[in-house]
């Protein structure tokens, strides 16, 4: 047993864990609260998922439609979760992204302009108006970058390069810390902590073709988990439509939504602009101005002021993966996305100057001449930590988390754009919320030198075992598992064949060697990452394999369409006292009355309710 006064210690009010957007508006409000806080991240700080957010963050200022209001956005935002969002979460959000992307702007990030000088915003799917405040197709980095140099300057701590392995508890149940590694050395490290906020973002490493990068092994899903915390809604895990597919070495890499909010169409082998044979009717008929605009929609006139192509993700994505199984597929497996017709060479270059260059980096294609080559990529987690909407606490005392790696704001499906304004407003409401649990407590909770020590030996066993199986080639299966079985369409054959697999991988994980010594060992730390990429594929494959409909971004073949009863219930997950994981139906709150009638109203009268106010 290694005493822990042999342990490099560090001691936080409140402890971050995930240097992204959330994290760091976490990390920033915590410090403003007179918090002593700290921040891990496991990569270089600013290195993260958030920048994949290229087209912008959807927040109702009204710049450019001055009809916009918090309500419109709520609306948009339920409708587009298919109502399964946490009602709450959705109505914060709406009602605080504005001035949160004000503020920064007021600590200095460099959005696009109006004409008059006002933050420009443009179209995203699923957005009744053009809502979404940019920095042309960098504006996750934007967010990143002005989220850390205002941070830095807040007097907060961060440790870069330090992968947090488990979390520790006291008697009470509380939380009191978290065992780190840092990546260099191999040594461990105790952060006693009393509050922690998860803000660790995704779990996309578990699926072959997917937008996220190394970092995104589900850690926060699987920590929480081992800490007793519950999950929620994994089954619903959004595959962006427009991934590259070509070269295959940068399969997945995001095509920003940007590029189809300023006008790009898809079209299939046979030229043809496909999207306009997948509009819902339903859909139609509420979202266009009038019922003739509706009908044209429907009927492929391209004139109706609705590009098709802005219809939300899981529409798309799904539509993308018919065309390409009927045969009617791109040269290397996936559609055309074209802005070269549709804007100068000029304009593209200076609205989606990464693009530009992102392909003609790696695809050596030039945009403003010919069209992409698209398909769907795994981007994003609907589901995730169950937490309390307001404070961002979960089931475990003095747990937070928020961002991606939080349950409950997106619903079903996540509106583009509603992330990065997510990030911003339940970051600051999770510094708020930790702090003011850490202010609260009367005694700082403890740490056992046992809890750290069994940590430590899980992390070691993999190192000193003689021989065992090999990381890589173990995640390989899992997301060849993942992407054929729990994939973007869904059967109950699959999905059983999914957690057969993934049992399978399991055993074979309780036997993993990483080779070589403790000191910079990316062998050592696939295989860590491993054991959270194992918890949350299970998890995800679990939740889908009860929830019996489609819902969103959730497509189940054999239970087609939204099934009524189904909205009443989430789907909740977490460790049993066996040790198994548990996965049950649970409940859903009766949302507030006036919510509801908001979420619910027909869009003209909420229109004309929201004029009402604004007059
Ligand atoms: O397409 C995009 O720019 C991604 C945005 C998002 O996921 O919110």
């Amino acid at each position: 047993m290694i005493p822990l006064s042999e342990l490099e210690t560090h001691e936080h009010d409140v402890l971050i864990i995930g240097a992204g957007g959330a994290g760091l508006s976490a990390a920033i409000e915590s410090s403003a609260q007179g918090m002593n806080t700290g921040l891990i991240c496991k990569s270089l700080l600013g290195k993260a998922h958030t920048v994949m957010a290229e087209g912008g963050m959807a927040a109702a200022l009204g710049n450019v439609d001055a009809r916009d209001h918090w309500k419109i956005h709520f609306r948009d935002t339920m409708r587009g979760g298919k109502f399964l969002n946490v009602w709450r979460m959705a109505e914060l959000h709406a009602r605080h992204a504005a001035d949160r992307v004000r503020e920064l702007e007021e600590w200095g990030a460099v959005f696009d302009r109006t004409k008059d000088g006002l933050i420009n915003q443009r179209n995203f799917g699923g957005h009744r108006y053009p809502r979404l405040a940019h920095v042309g197709d960098r504006t996750g980095l934007e967010m990143i970058r002005t989220l850390q140099d205002h941070g830095i300057h807040q007097g907060i701590e961060i440790y870069m390069e330090c992968a947090a392995l488990d979390v520790v508890k006291d008697k009470e149940g509380r939380v009191s810390g978290v065992v780190g590694l840092w990546r260099e050395t191999g040594k461990f490290v105790v952060f006693k902590a009393k509050s922690i906020i998860f803000a660790t973002g995704g779990g996309g490493k578990a699926w072959e073709i997917t937008s996220n990068s190394w970092e995104y092994t589900g850690d926060g899903y699987a920590m929480a988990y081992e800490a007793g915390a519950e999950l929620m809604d994994l089954e619903f895990n959004q595959f962006h439509p427009t991934g590259m597919v070509w070269p295959p070495s940068v399969k997945g890499t995001l095509v920003t939504e940007g590029v189809r909010g300023e006008g790009g169409v898809l079209r299939n082998s046979e030229g043809k602009r496909f999207m306009y044979d997948y509009i819902p009717e339903k859909f139609a008929s509420e979202t266009a101005d009038t019922e003739e605009e509706a009908a044209r929609w429907l009927a492929g006139d391209e004139s109706a002021r609705r590009p098709p192509e802005l219809l939300t993700r899981d529409v798309v994505a799904r539509a993308i993966n018919d065309e390409v199984k009927a045969g009617r597929g791109s040269t290397h497996g996936g559609v055309y996305l074209d802005i070269a017709k549709q804007r100068s060479a000029e304009d593209i270059k200076k609205k989606l100057p990464s693009m530009y260059h992102q392909f003609k980096v790696l695809a050596e294609l030039d945009i403003t001449k010919e069209p992409m080559e698209v398909g769907p990529t795994c981007h994003y987690f609907m589901g995730g930590i169950r937490v309390d909407a307001d404070t961002t606490m979960s089931n475990v005392e003095g747990l937070f988390a928020c961002g991606e790696c939080a349950a409950g704001m997106h619903g079903a499906n996540r509106l583009g754009g509603n992330s990065l304004s997510d990030l911003l407003v339940f970051g600051n409401l999770a510094g708020k919320g930790a702090a003011a649990y850490s202010k609260g407590l009367t005694s700082n909770p403890e740490v056992s030198e046992e809890d750290v020590n069994n940590i430590i030996k899980n992390a070691t066993d993999i190192l000193n075992r003689e021989s065992g199986e090999n990381p890589y080639l173990l995640h390989e299966d899992l997301q060849a598992n993942m992407q054929v079985n729990v994939s973007i369409v869904r059967t109950k054959e699959d999905l059983e064949k999914g957690i057969d697999g993934l049992e399978k991988i399991k055993e074979k994980y309780k036997n993993i060697k990483a080779p070589g010594a403790s000191q910079y060992n990316p062998g050592w730390h696939e295989a860590l990452a491993l054991r959270n990429l194992l918890v949350t594929s299970e998890a995800v494959a679990r939740a889908a394999l009860i929830r019996e409909e489609s819902r969103g971004a959730h497509t189940r073949v054999d239970f087609p369409g939204e099934r009524d009863e189904w909205i009443k219930y989430n789907i909740v997950t977490k460790k049993g006292a066996d040790g198994n994981m548990e996965v049950s139906k649970v409940e859903r709150p009766e949302p507030d009355a006036e919510l509801k009638r908001v979420g619910e109203s027909e869009l003209e009268a909420l229109e004309a309710e929201v004029a009402a106010e604004q007059e």
